[in-house]
């Protein structure tokens, strides 16, 4: 079973420190939720999962797997695979172009029109779109393009980095519909979100950062009841 573990990491900016003392885990087949207000040090976390920065200090393993002395590409190879904030795909390719870029690390042609088709499933509304340029789709379009290329690439975990942002009521509840069903499939999640609300709806636990450490933690269902998260994460 691969288990992620962050333990104790302190991460700096040259010298802004983004992480101090952060320690969490996921363990496979979870949805955790990391929560925080903007600066917290939720996107530094997934920077430094997807090995773009390295931490000062502290051990960050998934499974047998160090890695904080892994290279990008060699944790995209092992299928972490990173949904970054503001989905950045590609504007001037179609939404199949992009799905398809999902499937570059991926030998087998016919697995990747699988994972394609499977993503279509998952998103109709993706189908509909499938000629269309990413750069003139919907928000909520372009991030259920931004998920449906990670999940062509096969994600054993997924990084989410605010997939609800600027999105309506109504379909941040489809994309949290959509992330809940690719667990579903087997897929272990970390999902950052300022939107605490949606976040815990689908998310198995949960954590609190503030900055760059963790000040709550439990079971999605206890945090969503907890006064302390209400008052600062929920809002009325
Ligand atoms: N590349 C960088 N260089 C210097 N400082 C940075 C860099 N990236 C982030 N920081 C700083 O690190 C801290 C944490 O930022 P981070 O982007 O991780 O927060 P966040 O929780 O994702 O916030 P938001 O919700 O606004 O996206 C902030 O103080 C930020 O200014
Ligand atoms: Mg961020």
């Amino acid at each position: 079973m691969a288990k992620l573990v962050i333990d104790n990491v302190d991460l700096f900016y040259h010298r802004v420190q983004a992480l101090r003392g952060l320690t969490l885990e996921v363990n496979e087949g979870e949805i955790v939720a990391l929560l925080g207000n903007n600066g917290a040090g939720k996107t530094s976390t997934l920077s430094m999962l997807s090995g773009l920065y390295r931490p000062k200090s502290g051990t960050v393993t998934w499974g047998d797997r160090d890695l904080t002395t892994m290279q990008p590409w060699d944790i995209v190879e092992a299928k972490l695979l990173h949904v970054p904030e503001g989905r950045r795909i590609f504007s001037t390719m179609t939404v199949h172009e992009n799905l398809q870029l999902g499937g570059y690390l991926v030998d087998d042609q016919k697995l990747v029109d699988e994972r394609i088709e499977r993503a279509y499933e998952l998103m109709p509304r993706l189908r509909e779109r499938r000629n269309q340029e990413g750069g003139t789709l919907s928000g909520g379009e372009q991030q259920m393009a931004a998920i449906g290329r990670a999940l062509v690439g096969g994600p054993k975990l997924l990084l989410l980095d605010e997939p609800s942002m600027g999105l309506a009521p109504l379909i941040v509840k489809q994309v949290m519909e959509i992330i809940k069903e690719v667990q579903a499939q087997g897929t272990t999640v970390l999902l950052v979100e300022q939107n605490a609300r949606a976040a815990l709806r689908i998310a198995d636990r949960g954590y609190v950062i503030e900055s760059g450490t963790v000040t709550m933690e439990g079971a999605a269902s206890d945090l969503r009841t907890n006064s302390k998260v209400i008052d600062a994460y929920l809002g009325a």
